[in-house]
């Protein structure tokens, strides 16, 4: 029996009360004056007046408790053959000495710092080394160009940059200061020092007086003591980049006090972690799930986390994730369904998963993108545990809609995320703002205020806030997916309402690739869709008119797209595919009409736009994307 209609009618009830209740598991230095102030902010603040310190949250308390012996942190990297484990006392002096480090370099209370790191333990203590001493750290992704960093560090304003010498992909070591340094270059806002942390793969040259080697300076840090700095629970924990409707991404803020209560509370409820398991996210600290469930989640409640530098596959197979379920007795794990699709396409009867024990694990758990019920039942089948789909974004930092397995699970329907937690009333509206009925596609938006965690503002844009996120729906929160709710109060997501795209469970701006093609000599005109992807649920697909009276070769110029798009906005937009064709198709008003070239594109039925220019243009596309798609 599910205890989630009780406890989610008692959140209704009371929601500040609700809250009170959950923030009781976090160590405060000062109680707020009110656990929500309206008046504040955009749409008001969670734990006004309230201070407390996140690292002292997620290690020296639990140090202080007597588990300081206990596992906080597993690295597992298949990618070059290493592993290692560090103790709440190990992780908590490692951080200590990095935060240490940070303040020798003039870092405090406020200031940002900027982590460009792939998945190595000391991402993670850069991390809870800024949280130490109160400064906001700002993390990266390893897989995005120069371009996108130099971005970041012109919104963010870091005062420092943390970075390794390189990540590795299993194709490729990427060589991650040389990106920097063009970064650093490029930006208008320089950082005073770049701490760099060489890895045995890559030497990165240090310019002399702004470049220091991280090791060496921890080394002569350690020991010194680092108290945890008390910051205002409405302070910024982190500022995380992610793309909006322009190539400007959005610098998602994450409060701390609402952060920590909202995580830790969904670490029993959803998903029914007790202090000194093993959780697994198998995604990377780039994203939000790295950030929420590899770094401050299980630290904040004392179970073990995983850093696992590797893939699903071939690292070396697809055996790779019941390997570690096996080695480290995994209670939980967390991927995207991408991950599954590529182990089910090399495995596809399964047979690595029967060479493992895999007793320990209790739960899979899904998100990112929609989970498709091929997949999620190809992993209940092999795995016999309970799969469960959850939908959440950047913005939220915890899931929007889910099936709590610590509040006893609901029964599962394919194809949905289940049901709202609590603090998010959530609600389907027509494109006016009126609601729909049950089983109708609409608007998905929650109801004002979202719950602690949530996004208070976008870094420094409190306008771009308003105007992204709560204008079209006065009164709520616009997720900017669209989707249902069943009779039951089932939700399925089903798209997007704006150009973001999903590839391989990475959030990606469609315009954010359409400024870089139109930046190409020969380019007149473009569009960039979205378009089905067995594997990586979906691919970019760029459409390009070129100029009048380009003599190049469509073929070259074609390539040097896929490159620019690769140069500008990074590897991991997986653009492969730019095709060239006469015209765009367009509305009389001139509107180029991505929504019905995406169903040419894959294939689906569409209904004549009515409003079409010259509806023999659907047919050029047609005939522009057969076999290129294929191909591809
Ligand atoms: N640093 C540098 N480059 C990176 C990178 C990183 N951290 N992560 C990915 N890339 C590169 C890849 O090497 C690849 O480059 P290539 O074009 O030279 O091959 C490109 O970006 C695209 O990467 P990806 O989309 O990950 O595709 P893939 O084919 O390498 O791997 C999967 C496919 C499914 C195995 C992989 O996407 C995966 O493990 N997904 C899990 C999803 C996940 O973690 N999501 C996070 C949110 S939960
Ligand atoms: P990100 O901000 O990268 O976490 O991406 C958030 C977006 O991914 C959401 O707005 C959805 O479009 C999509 N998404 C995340 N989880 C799910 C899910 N479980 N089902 C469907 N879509 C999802």
């Amino acid at each position: 029996m599910s205890r989630y209609a009780e406890v989610y009618a008692a959140w209704k009830a009371d929601p500040e009360g609700f809250w009170k209740t959950a923030a009781a598991a976090i160590d405060w230095t000062r109680y707020w004056d009110a656990v929500f102030d309206p008046a504040d902010g955009p749409y008001g603040r969670w734990f006004k007046g309230a201070t407390t310190n996140t690292a002292w949250n997620c290690l020296d308390r639990h140090v202080a408790a007597g588990h300081g012996e206990r596992t906080a942190l597993i690295y597992d990297s298949p990618i070059t053959g290493r592993k290692a484990r560090y103790s709440y006392a190990e992780l908590t002096a490692e951080v200590t000495a990095l935060a240490a480090v940070l303040a020798d370099h003039g870092v405090g209370k406020g200031d940002r710092v900027i982590v460009y790191m792939p998945m190595i333990p000391q991402a993670v203590m850069a991390m809870l080394a800024c949280a130490r001493i109160g400064a906001i750290h700002s993390v990266v992704f390893g897989g995005f160009a120069a371009r996108e960093l130099a971005t970041r560090i012109d919104d963010a304003k870091p005062k420092v940059i943390v970075a390794a010498s390189c990540g590795i992909e299993p194709n490729r070591l990427v060589a991650y200061k040389p990106l920097l340094d063009e970064a650093i270059a490029a930006s208008e806002h320089k950082p005073s020092s770049v701490l760099v942390f060489q890895r045995p793969q890559v030497q990165a040259a240090l310019q002399p007086g702004r470049d220091f080697d991280l090791a060496d300076a921890m080394e002569t840090a350690r020991g010194r003591p680092v108290p945890c700095v008390p910051v205002e629970a409405t302070d910024p924990c982190y500022i995380l980049y992610t793309s909006g409707t322009t190539g400007q991404p959005k610098g998602v803020v994450r409060d701390t006090g609402g952060h920590m209560a909202a995580l830790a509370w969904s670490m029993k409820a959803i998903y029914d972690i007790e202090p000194g398991e093993v959780f697994w996210a198998a995604s990377d600290v780039g994203w939000v799930v790295g950030h929420s469930y590899i770094v401050y989640a299980p630290l904040l409640i004392g179970a073990t986390t995983v850093v696992y530098e590797g893939k699903p596959v071939g690292t070396p197979d697809a055996g790779a994730f019941w390997r570690m379920v096996e080695e480290y007795r995994i209670s939980a794990l967390f991927t995207a369904p991408t991950a599954f699709r590529a182990i089910k396409k090399e495995d596809p009867e399964g047979v690595l998963i029967g060479r493992y024990d895999l007793s320990s694990l209790r739960t899979l758990f899904l998100a990112g993108e929609r989970a498709d019920p091929d997949t999620v039942k190809w992993a209940e089948d092999k795995l016999k545990v309970p799969v469960v789909d959850h939908w959440w974004q950047t913005e939220t930092g915890w899931a929007i809609a889910a099936n709590p397995v610590g509040l006893g699970m609901l029964p599962v329907k394919h194809g949905s995320p289940t049901v709202p937690m609590p603090g998010y009333a959530v609600e389907i509206l027509d494109d006016a703002g009126h609601p729909v009925p049950a089983g109708k596609l609409g608007n998905i938006v929650v109801k004002l205020p979202l719950p602690p965690s949530c996004l208070p503002t976008l870094w420094n844009a409190d306008e771009r806030f308003v105007r992204s996120y709560l204008e079209e729906f006065p009164g709520y929160y616009k997720t900017a997916d669209a989707g249902f709710m069943d009779e039951d109060g089932y939700l399925f997501i089903m798209s997007r309402t704006d150009d973001i795209i999903n590839v391989a469970g990475h959030r990606l701006s469609t315009g954010a690739m359409e400024e870089v093609l139109a930046s190409h000599p020969a380019v007149a005109e473009c569009a960039v869709i979205g378009v089905h992807d067995a594997l990586k649920g979906q691919a970019p697909c760029g459409f390009v008119v070129l100029k009048a009276g380009v003599t190049t070769p469509r073929a070259e110029i074609e390539k040097e797209l896929v490159k620019l798009v690769r140069d500008k906005i990074g590897p991991v937009a997986a653009f492969k595919l730019a095709i060239t064709v006469d015209r765009l198709p367009k509305t009389r008003s001139g509107k180029i009409l991505r929504g019905t070239m995406r169903q040419i594109a894959d294939g689906e039925t569409y209904r004549m736009p009515a409003t079409i220019d010259d509806p023999a243009i659907l047919d050029e596309i047609r005939d522009a994307v057969t076999g290129r798609l294929a191909d591809a």
